[in-house]
Protein backbone atom coordinates (compact mmCIF):
# COMPACT_ATOMS: atom_id res chain seq x y z
CA UNK A 1 0.00 0.00 0.00
CA UNK A 2 0.95 3.66 -0.72
CA UNK A 3 2.43 5.01 2.52
CA UNK A 4 1.47 9.16 1.47
CA UNK A 5 -0.75 10.36 4.28
CA UNK A 6 -3.38 11.04 1.33
CA UNK A 7 -3.61 8.11 0.12
CA UNK A 8 -3.87 6.27 3.30
CA UNK A 9 -6.64 8.63 4.16
CA UNK A 10 -8.15 7.69 1.00
CA UNK A 11 -8.02 4.15 2.10
CA UNK A 12 -10.03 4.54 5.08
CA UNK A 13 -13.20 6.07 3.43
CA UNK A 14 -13.52 3.91 0.71
CA UNK A 15 -16.43 3.81 -0.96
CA UNK A 16 -19.02 1.66 1.09
CA UNK A 17 -16.41 0.87 3.99
CA UNK A 18 -16.05 2.27 7.07
CA UNK A 19 -13.95 2.15 10.53
CA UNK A 20 -14.11 -0.17 13.29
CA UNK A 21 -13.40 1.35 16.43
CA UNK A 22 -11.79 -1.57 18.80
CA UNK A 23 -9.99 0.69 20.71
CA UNK A 24 -11.51 0.52 24.36
CA UNK A 25 -9.20 1.22 27.08
CA UNK A 26 -8.56 -1.76 29.65
CA UNK A 27 -11.31 0.78 31.68
CA UNK A 28 -14.38 0.89 29.07
CA UNK A 29 -13.78 -2.78 28.14
CA UNK A 30 -14.11 -3.89 31.30
CA UNK A 31 -17.38 -2.20 31.77
CA UNK A 32 -18.61 -3.75 28.15
CA UNK A 33 -17.99 -7.22 29.51
CA UNK A 34 -19.39 -6.85 32.54
CA UNK A 35 -22.71 -6.51 30.64
CA UNK A 36 -22.06 -10.06 29.57
CA UNK A 37 -20.82 -11.43 32.93
CA UNK A 38 -17.47 -11.95 31.72
CA UNK A 39 -14.02 -10.85 33.30
CA UNK A 40 -11.70 -9.18 31.36
CA UNK A 41 -8.57 -10.97 31.28
CA UNK A 42 -6.16 -10.13 28.60
CA UNK A 43 -6.95 -13.20 26.67
CA UNK A 44 -10.67 -12.67 26.85
CA UNK A 45 -9.94 -9.33 25.30
CA UNK A 46 -7.61 -11.04 22.37
CA UNK A 47 -10.41 -13.58 21.97
CA UNK A 48 -12.96 -10.92 21.93
CA UNK A 49 -11.39 -9.30 19.22
CA UNK A 50 -9.90 -11.84 17.47
CA UNK A 51 -13.58 -13.22 16.41
CA UNK A 52 -14.18 -9.93 15.01
CA UNK A 53 -11.03 -9.54 12.97
CA UNK A 54 -11.51 -13.23 12.01
CA UNK A 55 -15.10 -12.37 10.78
CA UNK A 56 -13.89 -12.63 6.59
CA UNK A 57 -17.00 -11.23 5.08
CA UNK A 58 -16.91 -8.39 6.97
CA UNK A 59 -13.67 -7.66 7.23
CA UNK A 60 -12.91 -7.89 3.80
CA UNK A 61 -15.84 -6.27 2.41
CA UNK A 62 -17.11 -3.24 4.83
CA UNK A 63 -14.23 -2.60 7.14
CA UNK A 64 -11.82 -0.78 5.63
CA UNK A 65 -9.16 0.07 9.22
CA UNK A 66 -9.68 -0.74 12.82
CA UNK A 67 -8.51 1.06 15.83
CA UNK A 68 -6.67 -0.84 18.19
CA UNK A 69 -5.81 0.13 21.96
CA UNK A 70 -1.43 -0.37 22.98
CA UNK A 71 -2.12 -3.79 24.15
CA UNK A 72 -3.85 -4.94 20.91
CA UNK A 73 -1.57 -3.48 18.36
CA UNK A 74 0.98 -5.84 20.15
CA UNK A 75 -1.31 -9.06 20.75
CA UNK A 76 -0.69 -12.23 19.18
CA UNK A 77 -3.80 -14.47 17.93
CA UNK A 78 -4.31 -18.23 19.70
CA UNK A 79 -2.60 -19.38 16.87
CA UNK A 80 0.43 -16.72 17.06
CA UNK A 81 -0.65 -14.78 14.54
CA UNK A 82 -0.12 -10.93 15.48
CA UNK A 83 -3.86 -9.82 15.41
CA UNK A 84 -2.55 -6.84 13.09
CA UNK A 85 -1.48 -8.99 10.69
CA UNK A 86 -5.08 -10.71 10.17
CA UNK A 87 -6.26 -6.92 9.82
CA UNK A 88 -3.75 -6.47 6.99
CA UNK A 89 -4.44 -9.42 5.10
CA UNK A 90 -7.95 -8.39 5.14
CA UNK A 91 -6.86 -5.16 3.57
CA UNK A 92 -7.79 -3.03 6.78
CA UNK A 93 -5.72 -0.27 7.53
CA UNK A 94 -4.33 -0.92 11.26
CA UNK A 95 -4.78 2.03 13.58
CA UNK A 96 -4.06 2.94 17.02
CA UNK A 97 -5.30 5.07 19.67
CA UNK A 98 -3.05 7.45 20.79
CA UNK A 99 -4.92 9.95 23.92
CA UNK A 100 -4.34 8.79 27.24
CA UNK A 101 -8.17 10.01 27.79
CA UNK A 102 -10.01 12.86 29.25
CA UNK A 103 -8.83 14.47 32.57
CA UNK A 104 -10.08 17.55 35.02
CA UNK A 105 -9.25 20.51 33.31
CA UNK A 106 -8.16 22.60 36.24
CA UNK A 107 -10.08 25.48 37.20
CA UNK A 108 -12.93 24.75 34.97
CA UNK A 109 -15.32 22.90 36.83
CA UNK A 110 -16.60 19.52 35.56
CA UNK A 111 -15.11 20.07 32.19
CA UNK A 112 -12.41 17.89 31.30
CA UNK A 113 -9.35 18.05 28.27
CA UNK A 114 -7.59 15.16 26.60
CA UNK A 115 -4.10 14.49 27.42
CA UNK A 116 -1.43 12.20 25.74
CA UNK A 117 1.11 14.62 24.20
CA UNK A 118 3.70 14.21 26.52
CA UNK A 119 6.35 11.41 24.31
CA UNK A 120 3.40 11.41 21.82
CA UNK A 121 6.47 11.66 19.18
CA UNK A 122 8.12 8.73 20.76
CA UNK A 123 5.05 6.08 21.11
CA UNK A 124 3.64 7.26 17.55
CA UNK A 125 6.91 6.05 15.90
CA UNK A 126 7.01 2.73 18.33
CA UNK A 127 3.38 2.68 16.74
CA UNK A 128 4.25 3.50 12.92
CA UNK A 129 6.89 0.47 13.42
CA UNK A 130 4.21 -1.84 14.83
CA UNK A 131 2.12 -1.34 11.36
CA UNK A 132 -0.34 1.78 12.74
CA UNK A 133 -0.63 4.12 9.99
CA UNK A 134 -3.24 5.95 11.54
CA UNK A 135 -4.14 7.38 14.66
CA UNK A 136 -6.94 8.67 16.81
CA UNK A 137 -7.45 11.20 19.62
CA UNK A 138 -10.81 11.63 21.37
CA UNK A 139 -12.09 15.07 22.80
CA UNK A 140 -15.11 15.25 24.94
CA UNK A 141 -16.93 18.33 25.19
CA UNK A 142 -20.19 17.89 27.63
CA UNK A 143 -23.01 20.25 27.31
CA UNK A 144 -24.84 20.99 30.76
CA UNK A 145 -26.74 24.83 31.06
CA UNK A 146 -23.28 26.40 32.24
CA UNK A 147 -20.64 24.34 29.80
CA UNK A 148 -19.10 23.97 27.55
CA UNK A 149 -16.49 27.10 28.29
CA UNK A 150 -13.99 28.97 25.96
CA UNK A 151 -11.08 27.35 27.77
CA UNK A 152 -12.33 23.36 27.58
CA UNK A 153 -13.16 24.25 23.65
CA UNK A 154 -9.90 25.65 22.96
CA UNK A 155 -7.88 23.45 25.37
CA UNK A 156 -8.79 20.82 23.57
CA UNK A 157 -9.04 21.91 20.03
CA UNK A 158 -5.46 23.16 20.95
CA UNK A 159 -4.58 19.63 21.67
CA UNK A 160 -6.03 17.79 18.71
CA UNK A 161 -4.08 19.92 16.57
CA UNK A 162 -0.79 19.33 18.26
CA UNK A 163 -1.48 15.41 18.29
CA UNK A 164 -2.59 15.59 14.69
CA UNK A 165 0.94 17.21 13.74
CA UNK A 166 3.47 14.95 15.49
CA UNK A 167 1.01 12.06 13.47
CA UNK A 168 1.55 13.65 10.31
CA UNK A 169 5.36 13.89 11.00
CA UNK A 170 5.76 10.35 11.72
CA UNK A 171 3.50 9.49 8.76
CA UNK A 172 0.32 8.73 9.96
CA UNK A 173 -2.72 9.52 9.76
CA UNK A 174 -4.54 11.43 12.33
CA UNK A 175 -8.15 10.83 12.77
CA UNK A 176 -9.32 13.78 14.70
CA UNK A 177 -12.21 13.35 17.14
CA UNK A 178 -13.59 16.35 18.87
CA UNK A 179 -17.11 14.82 20.20
CA UNK A 180 -19.61 17.19 21.68
CA UNK A 181 -21.63 14.30 24.04
CA UNK A 182 -25.45 13.02 23.44
CA UNK A 183 -25.48 12.33 27.26
CA UNK A 184 -25.17 15.47 29.24
CA UNK A 185 -27.58 16.35 32.41
CA UNK A 186 -29.94 18.73 31.09
CA UNK A 187 -33.40 18.30 29.73
CA UNK A 188 -32.73 21.69 27.88
CA UNK A 189 -30.19 20.05 26.02
CA UNK A 190 -32.15 20.29 22.52
CA UNK A 191 -31.06 19.24 18.78
CA UNK A 192 -30.75 23.03 18.53
CA UNK A 193 -28.04 23.39 21.19
CA UNK A 194 -26.09 20.61 19.64
CA UNK A 195 -25.60 21.93 16.46
CA UNK A 196 -24.29 25.53 17.96
CA UNK A 197 -22.03 23.61 19.95
CA UNK A 198 -21.01 21.47 17.67
CA UNK A 199 -20.61 24.24 15.05
CA UNK A 200 -18.15 26.20 17.99
CA UNK A 201 -15.95 23.05 18.24
CA UNK A 202 -15.47 22.53 14.79
CA UNK A 203 -14.53 26.02 13.76
CA UNK A 204 -12.34 26.04 16.67
CA UNK A 205 -10.32 23.07 16.10
CA UNK A 206 -10.41 23.54 11.92
CA UNK A 207 -8.48 27.52 13.84
CA UNK A 208 -6.11 25.16 15.30
CA UNK A 209 -5.73 22.72 12.52
CA UNK A 210 -4.97 25.56 10.53
CA UNK A 211 -2.17 27.44 12.89
CA UNK A 212 -0.56 24.20 13.71
CA UNK A 213 -0.17 23.35 10.26
CA UNK A 214 -1.99 20.35 9.52
CA UNK A 215 -2.37 18.86 5.77
CA UNK A 216 -6.30 18.58 5.57
CA UNK A 217 -5.81 16.54 2.73
CA UNK A 218 -4.27 14.02 5.34
CA UNK A 219 -6.74 13.99 8.30
CA UNK A 220 -10.05 12.18 8.55
CA UNK A 221 -12.03 14.13 10.82
CA UNK A 222 -14.48 12.05 13.52
CA UNK A 223 -17.47 14.21 14.70
CA UNK A 224 -20.93 13.68 16.71
CA UNK A 225 -23.81 14.17 14.51
CA UNK A 226 -26.26 17.00 15.69
CA UNK A 227 -28.80 15.05 18.11
CA UNK A 228 -31.10 16.09 20.94
CA UNK A 229 -29.35 14.77 24.54
CA UNK A 230 -30.45 11.55 25.49
CA UNK A 231 -32.53 13.80 28.68
CA UNK A 232 -33.98 16.25 26.10
CA UNK A 233 -37.84 14.95 26.18
CA UNK A 234 -37.82 16.46 22.19
CA UNK A 235 -36.11 13.59 20.03
CA UNK A 236 -35.98 14.92 16.35
CA UNK A 237 -37.04 12.92 13.68
CA UNK A 238 -33.90 11.16 11.78
CA UNK A 239 -34.60 13.63 8.91
CA UNK A 240 -33.66 16.81 10.82
CA UNK A 241 -30.87 14.78 12.39
CA UNK A 242 -29.33 14.34 8.93
CA UNK A 243 -30.63 17.86 7.84
CA UNK A 244 -28.81 19.73 10.57
CA UNK A 245 -25.80 17.60 10.75
CA UNK A 246 -24.95 18.11 7.07
CA UNK A 247 -25.70 22.08 7.61
CA UNK A 248 -23.41 22.13 10.08
CA UNK A 249 -20.35 19.84 8.52
CA UNK A 250 -21.08 21.92 5.75
CA UNK A 251 -20.52 25.64 7.33
CA UNK A 252 -17.65 24.18 9.56
CA UNK A 253 -15.34 21.70 7.56
CA UNK A 254 -13.31 22.61 4.43
CA UNK A 255 -13.97 20.46 1.32
CA UNK A 256 -9.83 19.61 1.33
CA UNK A 257 -10.57 16.99 3.98
CA UNK A 258 -11.33 14.06 2.56
CA UNK A 259 -13.64 12.26 4.94
CA UNK A 260 -15.70 12.04 7.76
CA UNK A 261 -16.08 9.00 9.87
CA UNK A 262 -18.74 9.75 12.41
CA UNK A 263 -18.65 8.10 16.20
CA UNK A 264 -22.07 6.54 17.23
CA UNK A 265 -21.71 8.12 20.73
CA UNK A 266 -24.19 5.48 22.27
CA UNK A 267 -27.05 6.20 19.59
CA UNK A 268 -28.88 2.51 19.04
CA UNK A 269 -27.65 0.41 16.35
CA UNK A 270 -29.79 1.26 13.92
CA UNK A 271 -30.01 4.50 13.94
CA UNK A 272 -26.60 5.56 13.93
CA UNK A 273 -26.95 3.54 10.50
CA UNK A 274 -30.13 5.16 9.42
CA UNK A 275 -28.87 8.91 10.49
CA UNK A 276 -25.52 7.89 8.07
CA UNK A 277 -27.57 6.30 5.09
CA UNK A 278 -30.14 9.92 4.70
CA UNK A 279 -26.83 11.71 4.48
CA UNK A 280 -25.29 9.82 2.32
CA UNK A 281 -28.51 9.94 0.29
CA UNK A 282 -28.56 13.26 -0.12
CA UNK A 283 -25.38 12.90 -2.40
CA UNK A 284 -23.04 15.94 -3.66
CA UNK A 285 -21.54 16.21 -0.71
CA UNK A 286 -18.12 17.57 -0.83
CA UNK A 287 -16.60 14.95 1.34
CA UNK A 288 -16.55 10.83 1.91
CA UNK A 289 -19.14 10.45 4.86
CA UNK A 290 -19.09 7.21 6.20
CA UNK A 291 -18.96 5.41 10.06
CA UNK A 292 -15.79 4.87 12.57
CA UNK A 293 -18.11 3.61 15.25
CA UNK A 294 -17.66 1.52 18.28
CA UNK A 295 -20.96 0.50 20.34
CA UNK A 296 -23.06 0.49 17.10
CA UNK A 297 -21.03 -2.15 15.09
CA UNK A 298 -20.04 -4.35 18.42
CA UNK A 299 -23.48 -4.34 20.66
CA UNK A 300 -25.06 -6.85 19.07
CA UNK A 301 -22.15 -9.20 18.46
CA UNK A 302 -20.93 -8.44 21.77
CA UNK A 303 -23.97 -9.88 23.73
CA UNK A 304 -24.15 -13.39 20.85
CA UNK A 305 -20.96 -13.70 22.02
CA UNK A 306 -21.06 -13.91 25.37
CA UNK A 307 -17.45 -14.98 26.05
CA UNK A 308 -18.13 -18.43 24.56
CA UNK A 309 -15.97 -20.39 22.11
CA UNK A 310 -18.92 -21.78 20.85
CA UNK A 311 -20.75 -18.67 20.41
CA UNK A 312 -17.46 -17.61 18.11
CA UNK A 313 -19.77 -17.80 14.27
CA UNK A 314 -23.03 -16.62 15.48
CA UNK A 315 -21.21 -13.38 17.06
CA UNK A 316 -19.26 -13.15 13.70
CA UNK A 317 -22.44 -13.08 11.80
CA UNK A 318 -24.16 -10.35 13.98
CA UNK A 319 -21.24 -8.40 13.23
CA UNK A 320 -20.99 -8.87 10.00
CA UNK A 321 -24.68 -7.97 9.86
CA UNK A 322 -24.01 -5.07 11.20
CA UNK A 323 -21.10 -3.72 8.97
CA UNK A 324 -23.20 -4.50 5.83
CA UNK A 325 -25.84 -2.65 6.90
CA UNK A 326 -23.47 0.45 8.08
CA UNK A 327 -21.95 -0.23 4.48
CA UNK A 328 -25.00 0.39 2.75
CA UNK A 329 -25.31 3.46 5.04
CA UNK A 330 -22.41 4.75 3.66
CA UNK A 331 -23.37 4.26 -0.03
CA UNK A 332 -27.06 5.88 1.02
CA UNK A 333 -28.62 2.84 0.36
CA UNK A 334 -29.54 1.64 3.58
CA UNK A 335 -33.29 0.65 4.26
CA UNK A 336 -35.77 -1.07 7.09
CA UNK A 337 -35.98 -4.11 4.04
CA UNK A 338 -32.60 -4.60 4.06
CA UNK A 339 -32.14 -4.58 7.67
CA UNK A 340 -34.97 -7.17 8.34
CA UNK A 341 -34.17 -9.15 5.14
CA UNK A 342 -30.42 -9.90 6.39
CA UNK A 343 -31.56 -10.37 9.78
P1 LIG B 1 -18.76 4.87 19.75
O1 LIG B 1 -19.14 4.65 18.30
O2 LIG B 1 -19.16 3.75 20.66
O3 LIG B 1 -19.15 6.23 20.24
O4 LIG B 1 -17.17 4.80 19.81
C1 LIG B 1 -16.44 5.42 18.83
C2 LIG B 1 -15.17 5.89 19.37
O5 LIG B 1 -14.12 5.58 18.87
C3 LIG B 1 -15.21 6.78 20.53
O6 LIG B 1 -13.98 7.37 20.69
Amino acid sequence: MSERLEDIAAAMVRDGQGILAADESSGTIKKRFDQIGLESTEDARRDYREMMFRADEAMKNYISGVILYDETIRQKAADGTPLVDLLKAADAVPGIKVDMGAKPLALQSGEKVTEGLDGLRERLNEYYKLGARFAKWRAVIEISASTPSHNAIHANAHALARYAALCQEAGIVPIVEPEVLMDGPEASHTIERCFDVTKWTLNSVFDELYYANVSLEGMILKPNMVIAGQKCPTQAPAEQVAEMTLTCLKQCVPSAVPGIAFLSGGQSDEDATKHLSLMNAQGGLPWKLTFSYGRALQQAALKVWGGKTENVAAAQRAFTHRAKMNSLAALGTWSDAAERAAA
